[in-house]
């Protein structure tokens, strides 16, 4: 089975309904980011980091996969797929994908404050000074701006083995996440897919931009590559 690598990011989830960050103005629901994702800002404010990201793990209760998300999904019983995502709502899981790598953390889940190792399902809202068992207290377990990067490695191991890399709905300014594309191996083709081509400082001969939604355009493209191993023939260049 030939293996294609994933990496998406906010908007892959656009066609969800859930904001990407860099959408409005620079403004995240109306925060800008380095109010609510770094260390420096929970420290100042935990309680206003809280209530943003209870508020973004309430709303994961309100929002469904959308048709590139289930594409996704369908595309694994004709090839070895990774997902490799910048998301930390729970849309890939949902849709049925089944190999998930998550950068940036997942926000059905809690870690101590005390040992980043201590993780737990996040159920309730939390509050400033939530006690975790080990003395700690309990915060999203998101990876904020400035912290480490935990699964690059893994990350970076699927990508050395893509033959088929798709990026979806990121711009690819966040780094080290960016950088994984460099990881693709030369002989991988590339899709780019996002309505507004991300600047990439990379060489861009041999990749395929496809500047639509993710939605419309992951059902199409994974027919396609689905008709490429169905029928070797008449699959797309
Ligand atoms: P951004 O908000 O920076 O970029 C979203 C990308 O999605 C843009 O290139 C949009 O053009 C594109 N886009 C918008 N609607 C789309 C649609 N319907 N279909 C496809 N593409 C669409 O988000 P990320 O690149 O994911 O990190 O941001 C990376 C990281 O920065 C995030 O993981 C987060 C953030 O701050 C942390 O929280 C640590």
């Amino acid at each position: 089975m030939k293996k294609i690598v994933v990496l998406s990011g906010a908007g892959m989830s656009a066609d969800s309904g859930i904001k990407t960050f860099r959408g409005a103005g620079g403004l995240w629901e109306g925060h800008a980011i380095t109010d609510v994702a770094t260390p420096e800002a929970f420290e100042r404010d935990p309680a206003l980091v809280l209530r943003f990201y209870n508020a973004r793990r309430r709303q994961l209760d309100e929002v469904q996969p959308n048709a590139g998300h289930l594409a996704l999904a369908a595309l694994e019983k004709f090839y070895a797929v990774s997902i490799i995502t910048q998301n930390v709502d729970d849309l890939h899981e949902r849709a049925g994908s089944s190999r998930i790598i998550h950068l940036h953390g997942e926000l059905r889940k809690k870690r101590s404050t005390r040992n980043s190792n201590l993780i737990e399902a996040w159920t309730e809202d939390l509050a400033p000074g939530d006690p975790a068992p080990d003395g700690g207290y309990w915060r999203p377990h998101i990876v904020w701006f400035g912290e480490e990067v935990p699964m690059m490695e893994d990350a970076a191991a699927e990508m050395a083995y893509a033959d088929l890399l798709i990026v979806v709905g990121t711009s690819l300014v966040v780094y080290p996440a960016a950088g994984l594309v460099h990881y693709a191996p030369s002989h991988a083709r590339i899709f780019v897919v996002d309505p507004n081509r991300p600047a990439m400082n990379w060489m861009t001969h041999g990749i395929t931009f496809i500047e639509e939604n993710a939605a419309e355009v992951l059902p199409r493209l994974v027919e396609s590559l689905i008709r490429e191993v169905s029928h070797p023939t008449s699959g797309i260049t």
